[in-house]
């Protein structure tokens, strides 16, 4: 029993050996790889399975072909830290390499690029670095067909002549690196083949070479976000493949050709945002059928719309945004664009109505005409928009604000509605059987110039997050019922002539109470949040947050600020300034420790500046000027860096920075404790970075209006 038990195990060896032999693989290429896992300093746990002993066709993340040969090495998102060893270059039937999303650095190695087997080389999201060099000009034919280096950090000029060796070359993908120079045009020179070249987020400068028109196959050219210049070649409309032409946020200019347009009718895609080109969209674009978004914003084109755009049917987005365009929206027949989600056609010089041809795009989400000069109502078939999320009708000449808000109140999709700066001098809607806008979340009606009270319909809005009602002559209290409002962060009523005191409600709402200070649920799905371009960085402590805040300056308040206000524990910035308060500013406001900006200038208060406010780290604006005030301005914390105009109007106050020097007796009333504080403390603000559009609030309140950079569109 032994013995046979021995000889089937023996047997069973017997077998496995003969079944690896056929399958084993190539030692020399166990060699290879064994070398690029010692060369990297963190192997993310394949070690594990890449033992010596054993055959390297079943290690993890290689395959083989059917001689043992390694054939692709796929370790993406595996962990790996530490240089691409050379070694990989041996392995001679390598095809597909991918080492994409790892942390791995250094250069990558020529004998990579240079191989004789790889077909696709994708090491696309790591922190390589360094030039890519210029292949040895003796290398032979290259089968190259995708390279990915996006988003490493490459720098230095792209290879040119290294391209030409390519044949078959089919993608290639640089972007997000730190590349320089000129836009080779040598990618077309032997490839017949060549679809995708993206170098978007570089530096490269200079024009688009001639030479690219050559790219009969050319589906998708990118170069977003560089410094390229000049206007576009003749020869680029030669790429007559081309359905994804982006070049936004660059200095291209010149007038859009209508041999863009004649030639290139397979575009499906094209963004040419945030560069300099003038003159006007060519009727010719109504022949590009497969048009489905264009994207033109800030811009210099001028004329009227042509009205053949009507005949780009599949058009999805049209942004136009910050142009110069004129005449009548009217002459587009809208009812033509069934797929329209997007249209974004403000902060031009467009007159006349809204066409009610709008009104028929059933799957329009995003609605932007604001600054511009169009009037008239709305009309009730606005009610078809069932998709709406978004509306602004900011900043031109509408009239009828009752009208307005029956008609949009049942759009049951309504997330954000922006129409301050028309309706002037009307009345605001009290009907208090105003209810629907079941979704909204933000809404502004701010410079019109309306009179009555704050409605009551507001309070039925229970999803509401951001209210700005500033410059009009709202009269009366702050409503009671204010504090119902259970999502409301950011509120802005200053500039009216609004009365009472501040009432205690005001002290309870929800939002501004919690130690959440930034729930950044901004609403969402704007479409254009998704562009990453510009970035404004701002010095605030946390990230990509609407900032909570309150807003009630330029009013009539009487009495007191209440001791509750330190409740409002989530507030990052308070506003108070030019009203009628009085007494004394509570120590309680030392609690609100997020804050930024205190402004009670212009008011009646009088006693102390209470020296706990020392301890607001954050506070970087402060301003307690022109009320009757006295004693010693705190010493410390970031009291050091306000200038004397923040303190101005009180000539009771004294400090060692100030006109007005304490003496002893006036230096009693200051605390004792925060002498040291004095000299130098480092401001402990964390910057950050505001991309472009994080969602249309920030975009449109945050940067506008509370960093006063412009208005509310
Ligand atoms: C792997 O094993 C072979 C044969 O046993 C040996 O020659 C080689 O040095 C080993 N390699 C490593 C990296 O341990
Ligand atoms: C590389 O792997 C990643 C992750 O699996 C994948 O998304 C990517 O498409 C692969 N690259 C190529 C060129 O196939
Ligand atoms: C790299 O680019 C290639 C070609 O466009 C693509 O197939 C691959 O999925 C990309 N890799 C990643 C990780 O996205
Ligand atoms: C290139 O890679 C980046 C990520 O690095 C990706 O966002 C982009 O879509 C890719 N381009 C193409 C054309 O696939
Ligand atoms: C650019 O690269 C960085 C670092 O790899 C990455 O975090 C970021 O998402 C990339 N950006 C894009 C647009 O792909
Ligand atoms: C475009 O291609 C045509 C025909 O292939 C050629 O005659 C013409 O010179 C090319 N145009 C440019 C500007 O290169
Ligand atoms: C904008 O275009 C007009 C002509 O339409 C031109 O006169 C003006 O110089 C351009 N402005 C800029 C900044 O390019
Ligand atoms: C739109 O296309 C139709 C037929 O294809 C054509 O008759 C009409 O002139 C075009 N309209 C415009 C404004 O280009
Ligand atoms: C609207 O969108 C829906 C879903 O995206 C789609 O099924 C429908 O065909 C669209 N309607 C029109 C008129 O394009
Ligand atoms: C309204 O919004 C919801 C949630 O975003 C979505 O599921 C629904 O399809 C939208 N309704 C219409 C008519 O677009
Ligand atoms: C706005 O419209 C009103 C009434 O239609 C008109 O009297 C006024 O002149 C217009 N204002 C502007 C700036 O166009
Ligand atoms: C405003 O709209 C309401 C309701 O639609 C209507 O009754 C009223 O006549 C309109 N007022 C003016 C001045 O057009």
């Amino acid at each position: 029993m032994p013995s046979s038990g021995l000889a089937t195990a023996a047997l069973l060896l017997l077998l496995l050996a003969v079944a690896t032999s056929a399958m084993a693989c190539v030692e020399q290429e166990k060699s290879s790889l064994l070398r690029f896992i010692a060369e990297l300093s963190q192997d993310g746990g394949i070690a594990m399975s890449w033992q010596n002993g054993t055959d390297c066709c079943v290690w993890e993340g290689i395959t083989c072909n059917e001689d043992g040969v390694v054939i692709e090495v796929h370790l993406a998102s595996k962990g790996l830290e530490g240089q691409i060893s050379p070694s990989l270059g041996e392995l001679t039937s390598l095809s597909r390499l991918n080492l994409s999303y790892n942390s791995l650095s250094g250069g990558l190695p020529a004998e990579l690029m240079s191989s004789g087997s790889i077909v696709v080389l994708d090491v696309s999201f790591n922190r390589l670095n360094g030039d890519l060099q210029e292949l040895n000009p003796s290398v032979s034919d290259q089968p190259l067909q995708v390279l990915n280096i996006s988003s490493n950090r490459f720098t230095g000029e792209f290879p040119s002549i290294t391209w030409e060796k390519m044949r078959n070359l089919v993608a290639i993908n640089a972007s997000n690196n730190s590349f320089t120079g000129h836009i080779p045009s040598s990618f077309c020179s032997s490839s017949t083949s060549f679809a995708v070249l993206d170098l978007g987020y570089n530096q490269f400068s200079g024009n688009i070479p001639p030479g690219i028109g050559k790219c009969s196959a050319l589906r998708l050219l990118k170069a977003d976000d560089n410094n390229i210049k000049g206007s576009f070649p003749g020869d680029l409309f030669n790429a007559t493949s081309l359905e994804y032409l982006s070049f936004a946020n660059n200095g291209l200019q010149g007038t859009i050709d209508d041999a863009l347009v004649v030639k290139l009718i397979n575009l499906v895609f094209v963004h040419l945002g945030w560069n300099r080109f003038s003159g006007k969209i060519p009727n010719s674009i109504g022949q590009l059928k497969r048009l489905e978004e264009l994207h033109m914003n800030n811009n210099n084109l001028s004329g009227e719309l042509p009205s053949s755009l009507g005949n780009c049917t599949n058009l999805a987005t049209i942004n136009l945004r910050s142009n110069s365009f004129t005449g009548e929206l009217a002459k587009v027949n809208f009812s033509n664009l069934p797929n329209l989600k997007t249209l974004d056609l403000s902060t031009n010089y467009f007159t006349g109505i809204i066409p009610e041809s709008i009104y028929s795009c059933s799957n329009l989400t995003w609605l932007r005409l604001s600054s511009n000069r169009l009037h008239g109502q709305l009309t009730n078939k606005i009610g078809n928009l069932k998709s709406i999320a978004f509306v602004s009708l900011s900043y031109n000449n509408f009239t009828n604000i009752t009208n307005t808000i029956h008609i949009l109140k049942s759009l049951r999709n309504l997330t954000t509605l922006l129409i301050g700066g028309n309706f002037m001098h009307e009345a605001m809607p009290q009907d208090e059987t105003i209810d629907g806008f079941e979704n909204i979340k933000g809404l502004s009606i701010n410079d019109c110039t309306l009179s009555g009270k704050i409605p009551k319909w507001l309070s039925k809005l229970k999803k509401l997050k951001v209210l700005a009602l500033y410059n009009n002559k709202l009269s009366g209290p702050i409503p009671t019922w204010i504090n119902s409002l259970n999502f409301l962060k950011y509120v802005d009523i200053s500039n009216n002539s609004l009365t009472g005191e501040i009432p205690a409600a005001l002290m309870e709402m929800p939002m501004l109470k919690s130690d959440n200070v930034s729930d950044s649920s901004v609403p969402r799905g704007f479409p254009f949040s998704v562009y990453a371009g510009a970035c404004l960085c701002f010095q605030y402590h946390t990230a990509t947050a609407l900032p909570k805040m309150l807003n009630l300056g330029n009013n009539k308040f009487t009495g007191v600020i209440p001791n509750e206000i330190g409740e409002l524990k989530a507030l990052v910035s308070l506003n108070l300034s030019f009203n009628n308060l009085n007494r004394e500013i509570p120590q309680s406001i030392s609690n609100l420790k997020n804050l930024m900006v205190l402004d009670l200038s212009y008011n009646h208060l009088t006693g102390a500046i209470p020296p706990a406010l020392v301890n607001l780290h954050f506070l970087s604006e402060f301003n307690v000027s022109y009320n009757d005030l006295k004693g010693s301005v705190p010493i410390g914390g970031q009291f050091s860096t306000f200038p004397s105009s923040s303190f101005a109007g009180n000539p009771e106050l004294c400090s060692p920075m100030l006109l007005h020097r304490c003496n002893v007796a006036e230096a009693d009333l200051s605390p004792p404790s925060s002498k040291i504080d004095y000299i130098n403390k480092v401001v402990p603000v964390i910057a950050f970075c505001v991309f472009f559009g994080i969602g249309v609030l920030y975009d449109q309140i945050v940067v506008s209006r509370y960093f006063r950079l412009n208005r509310l569109r």
